[in-house]
């Protein structure tokens, strides 16, 4: 290497060397603005995480449709328990002794045939007791079979009492709740308006409904800060799952079996909790938990403890629920390869 060469590479290392240096104010730049961009991210992230107020029960009105029995029943009781005045909604006459609730006013009606007649109660009891803080809307009924056996007509019945009946009251109800800047609108579904399962047909389309439902009307009403929760209460010891029960095929049995049945007053407890404080979601026990963190989907978020437990649990408990999955499908292939065992045994007698 001449001296020549030597020198010019010395200069082009200390050209290169100290152009570095020049670079680093706007590599400085670089990372302040990376920084701001990061933090406005976040705060968009975290804007409809904020929590609303929580709802006063003491002294609040509150109307519970197919509060007369099972967890409607319950919920009743927890809201009169917290102060609330209580408005009873079923279609039987209620009569308040057998309710052993000091519930102020019990109105029958049914909730899914006439709106005007659904309108015009809501009318009259607010007239009584002052606009309604809270409606829960719990009046449903179950119906489990195979799909072929179903009767047609029970496909539009459950969508009428699951999804209309709740429709029509929270119309009711929204605009004076609207006038007054606050209220909270609880739809009961069901884990059947989560997923899916053998024998749930007619039952689960009417229980996913309400979720569409509780979606846009929380869009809807979150500026006027109304909130809406939606309930997915697991099988729980009420005289609709008895009756439920008289229907259920072997299958939906055995796979219901893979949990256990609660008691109305637990469910009560946490639904009203999480409407109290403005939850869209809300659940009761571990499986209810894990599936709530599996469909939250593009569901609205109340906190932001709840924001990052589903983006951390979601992967996770998806692994689970193929687990589940695999199991439920070999139930129905059992009973299936049963059943056929047994008809060609009885054709052979
Ligand atoms: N039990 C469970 O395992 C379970 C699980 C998940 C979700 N759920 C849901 O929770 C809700 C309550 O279930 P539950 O088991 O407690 O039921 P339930 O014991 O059968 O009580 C149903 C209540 O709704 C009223 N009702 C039914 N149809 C009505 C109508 N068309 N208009 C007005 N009121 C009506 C009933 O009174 P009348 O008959 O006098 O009208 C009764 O007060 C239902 O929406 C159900 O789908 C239940
Ligand atoms: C319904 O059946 C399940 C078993 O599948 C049982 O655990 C439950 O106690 C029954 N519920 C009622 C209310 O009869
Ligand atoms: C759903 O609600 C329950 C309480 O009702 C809560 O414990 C759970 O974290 C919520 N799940 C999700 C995924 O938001």
């Amino acid at each position: 290497m001449s001296y020549e060469e030597g020198l010019s590479s010395t200069i082009t290392d200390w050209l290169f060397f100290n152009s570095w240096w020049l670079l680093l104010p706007f590599i400085m730049l670089l990372v302040v603005a990376a920084f701001i961009v990061a933090f406005v991210l976040l705060l968009y992230m975290i804007s409809p995480l904020i929590s609303p107020k929580p709802l006063k029960l003491n002294g609040a009105h509150v109307v519970v449709t197919g509060g007369s029995s099972g967890i409607g029943k319950s919920i009743a009781m927890e809201c009169y328990r917290q102060g609330a005045f209580i408005t009873l909604v079923a279609r039987d006459e209620v009569s308040r002794n057998k309710q052993n609730i000091n519930v102020v006013l019990c109105i029958s009606v049914d909730v899914s045939k006439d709106y005007g007649q659904v309108e015009s109660v809501i009318k009259q009891c607010q007239e009584k007791l002052g606009p309604v803080d809270m409606l829960v809307n719990c009046a449903g009924t179950s119906f489990s079979g195979k799909f072929e056996e179903v009767e047609v007509e029970r496909f539009r019945s459950l969508m009428e009492v699951n999804y209309l009946g709740s429709v029509y009251p929270t119309r009711a109800v929204i605009t004076t709740m609207k006038e007054r800047r606050m209220g909270r609108i609880m739809f009961v579904s069901s884990q059947a308006g989560q997923i899916g399962l053998f024998g749930y047909t007619a039952y689960s389309p009417s229980k996913f409904a309400l979720r569409g439902l509780a979606e846009s009307l929380q869009m809807e009403m979150k500026p006027y800060n109304i909130y809406v929760t939606i309930a997915y209460p697991p099988d729980t010891d009420t005289p609709g799952l008895a009756e439920e029960n008289r229907t259920k095929p072997l299958e939906t049995r055995l796979i219901s079996e893979t949990s256990g049945v609660t008691q109305p007053e637990q469910v009560a407890k946490t639904v009203v909790k999480d409407a109290v404080q403005g939850n869209f979601n809300s659940s009761v026990g571990p499986d209810g938990y894990m599936l709530s963190a599996l469909t939250c989907g593009m569901s609205p978020v109340t906190s932001i403890t709840e924001g990052l437990q589903q983006i951390v649990t979601m992967g996770l408990f998806r692994t689970v629920a193929l687990f589940y999955l695999g199991s439920f499908d070999s139930i129905v292939r059992r009973c299936m390869i049963e059943r056929e065992q047994s008809k060609a045994a009885d054709k052979r007698e």
